[in-house]
């Protein structure tokens, strides 16, 4: 069946007859790609899903975050004596994970991110609810996936200690860096000292 509107696609085959269909095949080849990436890819976060991630870096002192790593990744344990604070944390991670699992993207703009994006599919992640907070262990199947995890967790330790200043940071992957606490490749938005969401120029506006 022809995908292509029939005009053009009959100038093509009396021109081209054998090639038209190659044509035609790579075309709509193409076209399901495009579609497929969009869908997988596209779509920012909701309204709520930002909120939480603004309220937690603005209380980012609250938290107590203790991160082991292992030899498949990693175990890790995030806590806050605030009962709201907890409650919230638990929704974001519960926000972020039904994201990945429906095979979208997060904050597509920051490399390591992308990279995590990539390789969730090769991980296990366990989320537990624990007093105060949550624990997670990830794991890898892969040695990239492994090392992925592990880059995540260092860059939310960063979210952590840093609060809002680390909000706008692009972070390496782990492929390109040891990263320590995830400060590398810095490119914040300029005059953006607190999220603006307004702002054109906010990389984060989105929320993507
Ligand atoms: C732009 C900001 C942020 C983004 C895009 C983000 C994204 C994510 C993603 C994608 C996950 C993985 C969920 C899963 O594997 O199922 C995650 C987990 C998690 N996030 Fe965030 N996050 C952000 C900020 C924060 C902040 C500010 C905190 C804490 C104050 C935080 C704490 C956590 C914790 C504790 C986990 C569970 C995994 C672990 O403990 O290692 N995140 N986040």
């Amino acid at each position: 069946m022809s995908t292509l509107p029939k005009p053009v696609f009959s100038s093509i085959s009396k021109l081209y007859p054998v090639g038209s269909r190659i044509v035609q095949g790579t075309i709509t080849v193409l076209a399901v790609t495009l579609i497929h990436s969009l869908a997988v890819h596209a779509g920012p976060m909701s309204a709520d899903s930002r909120g939480v991630i603004h309220e937690l870096f603005a209380s980012h002192e609250g938290f107590t975050r203790n991160v082991e790593t292992t030899a498949d990744g990693y175990r890790a344990t995030t806590v806050s004596k605030d009962p709201e604070k907890a409650a919230l944390l638990r929704k974001h991670v519960e926000q972020m994970g039904q994201r990945l699992h429906q095979g979208m993207s997060v904050r597509r703009w920051d490399p390591a991110f992308a990279e995590l994006r990539e390789h969730y599919d090769d991980m296990t992640v366990e989320i537990e609810k624990i007093d105060g907070g949550i624990a997670a262990i990830v794991t890898g199947k892969t040695p990239e996936a492994i090392l992925v995890a592990q880059n995540h967790a260092r860059i939310i330790s960063g979210f952590i200690a840093n609060g809002s200043a680390q909000m706008h940071v692009r972070h390496a992957t782990a492929k390109k860096a040891e990263t320590k606490t995830g400060t590398a490749d810095k490119e914040a938005c300029a005059d953006c000292n607190q999220c603006n969401e307004d702002a054109e120029s906010c990389p984060a506006k989105s929320g993507e």
